[in-house]
């Protein structure tokens, strides 16, 4: 513990300065210290900051501002939604894929949310067999990529549209396809038309 006499001699032990003396104030002393050299180079870098933020953005207006930016970030984010939305695939010209990756995307998809209704081979339980020439809504891929798209929620097949994106459906119409004539055990009878693609 220092009394105020020590206080009053005190040097500043890097320069020696003195404690600025008379600058009592209710008995808090300021002393002469030097500020420290790394709040001085941050002090400097402050200015530096400034003064190319000053030039860059208010005179010779290179950068863009606030506003400017966030119009930029929100036109890019809403061309990707865009072209995500209206991507051009629909059921008047999907096309059958018949490789192998498609086919097994097509398969996880099917097999996560479609099997518990039309059974892991397509033999067909709540929804109707998917492995055999009879369709209710047709057999083309046109057809099927149709009632997956829009489904036919009155009787138990649900719209996967919103879950599913336009090429998701083509693979796991693809998939459905490849299932035709397997002949799976316990296949649900036909319904529907009989449907011969057309060649
Ligand atoms: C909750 C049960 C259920 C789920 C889950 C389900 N379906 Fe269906 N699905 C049905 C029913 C019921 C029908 C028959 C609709 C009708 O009679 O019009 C059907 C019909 C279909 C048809 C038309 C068959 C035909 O004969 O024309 C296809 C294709 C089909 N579903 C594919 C799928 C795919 C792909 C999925 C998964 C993304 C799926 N379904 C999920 C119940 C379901």
């Amino acid at each position: 513990m220092k009394d105020e006499k020590d206080i009053n001699i005190e040097k500043d032990e890097l320069t020696g300065d003195e404690l600025i003396k008379g600058h009592d104030y209710d008995g808090i002393k300021e002393l002469n210290n030097s500020l420290p050299k790394w709040w001085l180079w941050l002090f400097y870098i402050t200015i530096i900051f400034a003064v190319v933020y000053l030039i860059r953005y208010e005179v010779m207006k290179t950068g863009d501002s606030q506003e400017e930016e966030y119009a930029k970030e929100m036109a890019i984010a809403n061309m990707k939604l865009k072209s995500k939305r209206s991507s051009s695939l629909d059921e008047t010209n999907v096309t059958r894929l018949t490789d192998k990756k498609s086919l097994e995307e097509g398969k996880k998809i099917y097999d996560k949310l479609c099997l518990v209704c039309h059974l892991s081979k397509g033999e067909g339980l709540v929804g109707p067999n998917l492995t055999d020439e009879y369709w209710i809504h047709g057999g083309s891929i046109g057809d099927i990529f149709k009632i997956i798209k829009v489904g036919n929620p009155s009787k138990g097949m649900i719209s996967w549209k919103d879950q599913l994106t336009p090429k998701k459906i083509q693979q796991v119409s693809s998939f459905i396809m490849s299932l035709q004539g397997t002949n799976p055990p316990n296949a649900k009878a036909k319904e529907g038309k009989l449907y011969k693609p057309e060649n």
